[in-house]
C-alpha cells in the first residue's frame, strides 16, 4: 500500500497546528502612530556624518542578523533568524529539507518525492540556489541546472481579472511553450529546448586612465523560438533576508514611489502590481527581478511548479508549465493522486514548510564597517546617488505573533521599486505592469559574500556582470548619471565604493 505524503503531517509543529485549525493568513500590517511615524522617519534619515559607522549599521537584519564565524564562509546564508521558537526552528528544518529535496519522476515507490515535471529546469531549489544563493548562467561546457532560467510571453490581452489592474501590460504566457523554457524532461517526453549565451566585449573608459570592459551577451535558443517570443534570462538571486523585505510595510514602499519624477531628481520609481494568487487580489510586487511576484508563498508555489513541475495548492495541475497544446506532455504520467492529501503533489502543509523556509533565513552582518576605506565608500555611495534607488534603511511591520521579523530596523539596500534602466539591461518583455526596460532595485544586503557562497562573482539579473563595477557601470536609464559619476570619480574613490559594497 502506498503511503499518503511524507510524514510531515505526523509531526504536529507550530505551523502545521496552525495550518490545520485555520487557513494561512498573509502578514497583516499594523498601522502606525503619528509620533511613532515620526520616531521612525528621524532613525531612517540619511547619514551626514562618514567618519564613523551609523548605530546598527552592523546588523543588516536587525535581531534577524547572523553573526560571528556563522556569518563569513560557505554557510553564512543558512542559518535562521535568531529569536524564532523551537517549534519554528523545527518547521524550518522541514522546509529546509523541501528546498534541498531531488524530486524524481512519478511513478515511483516513494510518493513524497515524484511528481517531478513533466518538463523541468532543476530537480531541486537547492539546484539553483547553490548555499541559499544567487544561481549562475551556464558555461558552454557544463551540463545540469544552472539556476538561470528563460521566461517566455507573446504580446496579447490578458484575462479580465488581470486587465482590470492599472497599468497591467499585454502579454501572456507562450501559447505553446508556457511561462518559461524547460530545457529538461522526464524520459519520454522532449526538452522544450537550449538556451545558448555568447558574449561580446566593449572597452569602457574610466577615469585616470583606467578602464573596465563589459561583456555583452546575445541569447539564442535551440530549436529556434516561435516568431513574436518574448524572453528574458534571469538567475536565481540569493534568499536571505526575504521574510523582513516582506515584512516592509507596503504603505512605506508607495510613499517612496515617485511615477512622475514629481520632486525632479531624475529618478521615477514605479510600484508593480500583480496578481497574488495567495490573496487572490492584486498585490504590490516585492519578489523577482520584475517585481513579478507579491508574497512568498506566490514566488514559492510557482517555482515549484514552473522551475521543477511540481503541483501545490496554488498551482494545481501535475503537468506543470506544459501547455494544453503540448498534449503529449500533459497526459504522461505525473505524480498526483486522489490517495494523496489533497491530491497534489505538494500539499498546503509542504508549502506552507519551504514558504516558512524561505522567509526565515537570517542575513549576515556587516564586515568592517569602521574601515576608513569603507567608510569612504559609504560617502560615495550616497554621493553618487546610489541610496535614491539602494535605500539603505526600512523599519518592518509590527507582527506579534512573529518576534523575529517584527518591528526591525533593517539595511536591505532597495527600495522594491521598479526603474528604468536603459537599453543596455532591457529584455523588451514586459511583466506585469513593469516594462521591457524597467527592473526592480535588487537588495545588496550580503553581496560581498557572493563568492563565499555561491562559487562566483556574477551579477545583475542574468549574470551578465563579473564584478561589482561591472554590474555598477551596466546602470543606465534613471541609473546613468550615478553610473557616470562612478566612471568619474578618482581611481581611488571608486576602489572605495566598491569596498564597501564588498562589507556589505
Ligand atoms: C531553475 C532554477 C530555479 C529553481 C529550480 C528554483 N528557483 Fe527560485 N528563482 C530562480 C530565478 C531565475 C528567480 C528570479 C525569478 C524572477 O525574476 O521572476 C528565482 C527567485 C526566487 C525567489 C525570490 C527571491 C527574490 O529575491 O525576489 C524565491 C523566494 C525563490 N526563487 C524560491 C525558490 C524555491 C522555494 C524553489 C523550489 C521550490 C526555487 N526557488 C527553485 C531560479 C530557480
Ligand atoms: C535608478 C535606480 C538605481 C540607482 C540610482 C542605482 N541602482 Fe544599482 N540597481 C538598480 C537595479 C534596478 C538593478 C538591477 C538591474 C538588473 O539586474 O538588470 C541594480 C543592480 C545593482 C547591483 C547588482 C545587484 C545584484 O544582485 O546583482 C549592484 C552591485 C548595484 N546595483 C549597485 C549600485 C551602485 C553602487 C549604485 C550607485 C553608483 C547604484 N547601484 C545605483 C537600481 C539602481
Amino acid at each position: 500500500m502506498r503511503s499518503a505524503q511524507p510524514c510531515l503531517p505526523l509531526l504536529r509543529t507550530a505551523l502545521v497546528a496552525a495550518l490545520l485549525a485555520a487557513p494561512a493568513q498573509a502578514l497583516e500590517e499594523q498601522p502606525r502612530s503619528a509620533a511613532e511615524a515620526a520616531r521612525i522617519a528621524a532613525v531612517l534619515a540619511p547619514p551626514t556624518d562618514f567618519t564613523a559607522p551609523e548605530p546598527f549599521e552592523a546588523l543588516p537584519g536587525g535581531s534577524g542578523t547572523t553573526r560571528g564565524a556563522a556569518a563569513r564562509g560557505r554557510a553564512a546564508f543558512a542559518a535562521t533568524l535568531p529569536g524564532m521558537g523551537p517549534e519554528q526552528e523545527l518547521d524550518f528544518h522541514l522546509g529546509s529539507a523541501l528546498f534541498g529535496k531531488l524530486w524524481v519522476t512519478a511513478p515511483s515507490a516513494t510518493r513524497a518525492s515524484d511528481g517531478l515535471g513533466p518538463l523541468f529546469n532543476a530537480r531541486s531549489c537547492l539546484g539553483c540556489h547553490p548555499g541559499n544563493g544567487r544561481g549562475q548562467p551556464r558555461g558552454a561546457e557544463d551540463r545540469g541546472a544552472s539556476g538561470m532560467v528563460l521566461r517566455l510571453s507573446v504580446a496579447a490581452d490578458p484575462p479580465a481579472e488581470l486587465a482590470a489592474i492599472e497599468g497591467y501590460l499585454a502579454t501572456l504566457p507562450h501559447p505553446e511553450l508556457g511561462e518559461q523554457l524547460q530545457d529538461f524532461a522526464v524520459a519520454g517526453q522532449a526538452p522544450e529546448g537550449q538556451l545558448a549565451i555568447r558574449y561580446t566585449e566593449i572597452v569602457v573608459p574610466l577615469s585616470g586612465g583606467e578602464t573596465a570592459s563589459l561583456r555583452q551577451p546575445v541569447y539564442s535558443v535551440g530549436p529556434a523560438l516561435p516568431p513574436g517570443t518574448l524572453t528574458s534570462p534571469r538567475i536565481a538571486p540569493p534568499m536571505i533576508g526575504l521574510g523582513l523585505l516582506e515584512a516592509i510595510p507596503a504603505a512605506d514602499i508607495l510613499a517612496a514611489a515617485d511615477p512622475h519624477d514629481a520632486d525632479g531628481d531624475g529618478i521615477s520609481g514605479r510600484a508593480g502590481t500583480v496578481w497574488s494568487r495567495e490573496r487572490g487580489a492584486p498585490a504590490l510586487g516585492r519578489f523577482g527581478w520584475k517585481a513579478g511576484h507579491a508574497t512568498l508563498a506566490d514566488q514559492v508555489a510557482s517555482a515549484f511548479a514552473i522551475d521543477i513541475g511540481i503541483s501545490n495548492p496554488l498551482y494545481p495541475g501535475g503537468w506543470g508549465d506544459c501547455t494544453e497544446a503540448q498534449t503529449g506532455c500533459r497526459t504522461a504520467p505525473h505524480g498526483e493522486d486522489a490517495d494523496l492529501r489533497e491530491g497534489l503533489e505538494l500539499d498546503s502543509i509542504g508549502l506552507a514548510l519551504t514558504t516558512h523556509f524561505a522567509a526565515a533565513l537570517a542575513v549576515p552582518e556587516r564586515r568592517s564597517i569602521a574601515d576608513r576605506q569603507v567608510l569612504r565608500g559609504k560617502e560615495m555611495f550616497h554621493a553618487a546617488g546610489c541610496a535614491a534607488c539602494h535605500t539603505p534603511k526600512h523599519v518592518t511591520t509590527r507582527l506579534p505573533d512573529d518576534p523575529a521579523r517584527s518591528f526591525q530596523l533593517i539595511w536591505p539596500y532597495t527600495d522594491l521599486l521598479l526603474h528604468d534602466m536603459g537599453e543596455g539591461l532591457a529584455d523588451h518583455r514586459p511583466e506585469a505592469t513593469a516594462s521591457g526596460t524597467e527592473w526592480r532595485t535588487p537588495p545588496l544586503w550580503g553581496i560581498g559574500l557572493t563568492q563565499a557562497v555561491s562559487g562566483h562573482t556574477l551579477y545583475l539579473h542574468d549574470g551578465r556582470a563579473r564584478s561589482l563595477l561591472e554590474a555598477v557601470l551596466w546602470h543606465g536609464g534613471e541609473a546613468q548619471p550615478a553610473r557616470d559619476r562612478v566612471a568619474d570619480m578618482p581611481p581611488e574613490d571608486r576602489a572605495a565604493l566598491i569596498r564597501f559594497l564588498e562589507s556589505l
